[in-house]
């Protein structure tokens, strides 16, 4: 028994590792030389893309990523409907295009037809401006979903749906990426009229009952961030 529980915790341990080693480490800054960024990563595969930022309530500018049509589809003028594509924890809109055409979700709805945008939240390696705070400071980082769902996402759909002349789009959220839509519709209901549909992949909604290790970790979290996360 003693000995599962420390297999198990060693696995943790390992997996943080790694983790930790992707985010900060030798081998991931290797495997971003040799991948180009956005929006290029998508136009070396022929298709159209496009880089947009918006400014938040509360400062911070993000930068959205845009397929607005795949070149296997004939025409580009006609008013495509609208799929906005949010990443995950510790991930950025490449999620949605690093497997290339035939298999990243991002070419495959914009395959089908669709007008494809996908958000980055702040504090990602495309949203690290701000309109006076500065990345190197504590302040610009005393964030959590909270604040992506209370002001990125509004900030989003709504450049998106100016953009783009429509009323409503899709959201496609991926984890954290459902956490932050959670968020909006319980503080922003009057969003519901926005979203035609919204289709939820590993989503997150609560994280009290967690009972892996990595829960605990969460403690260490400095207490004005996990304050103001509700979901803890
Ligand atoms: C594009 O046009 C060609 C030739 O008219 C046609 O064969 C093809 O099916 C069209 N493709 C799409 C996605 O509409
Ligand atoms: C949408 O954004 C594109 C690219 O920045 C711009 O050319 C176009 O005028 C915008 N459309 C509207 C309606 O704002």
């Amino acid at each position: 028994m003693i000995l599962a529980v420390w297999g198990k915790s060693l696995a943790y341990v390992c997996f943080l590792t790694l983790l930790l080693r992707g985010v900060t480490g030798k081998y991931n800054k290797n495997t971003r030389k040799s991948l180009p960024a956005m929006p290029k990563l998508i136009t070396q595969h022929g298709y159209p893309a496009e880089t947009h930022t918006v400014a938040t309530d509360d400062g911070y500018i993000l930068t959205m990523h845009r397929i607005p049509y795949s070149p296997l589809s004939n025409s580009t003028d006609t008013a495509r409907p609208v799929v906005f594509l949010q990443h995950g924890l510790i991930s950025s809109s490449v999620d949605w295009v690093i497997m290339g055409p035939g298999n990243g979700l991002g070419y495959l709805l914009a395959d089908a037809g669709y007008d494809v945008w996908m958000g980055n939240a702040r504090g990602n390696m495309y949203s690290t401006r701000h309109n006076k705070l500065s990345a190197m400071l504590p302040t610009f980082w005393s964030f959590s979903w909270h604040e992506m769902g209370v002001y990125d996402l509004p900030a989003e759909i709504d450049y998106i749906l100016t953009n783009t002349t429509q009323k409503s789009l899709r959201y496609v959220g991926h984890s954290m990426g459902t956490t932050m839509f959670y968020v909006l519709m319980s503080k922003k209901p009057e969003y519901n009229a926005k979203i035609s549909r919204m289709i939820a992949l590993a989503p997150v909604a609560f994280l009290r009952n967690t009972k892996s290790p990595f829960a605990s970790i969460t403690k260490l979290v400095p207490s004005g961030v996990s304050k103001q996360n509700g979901a803890i």
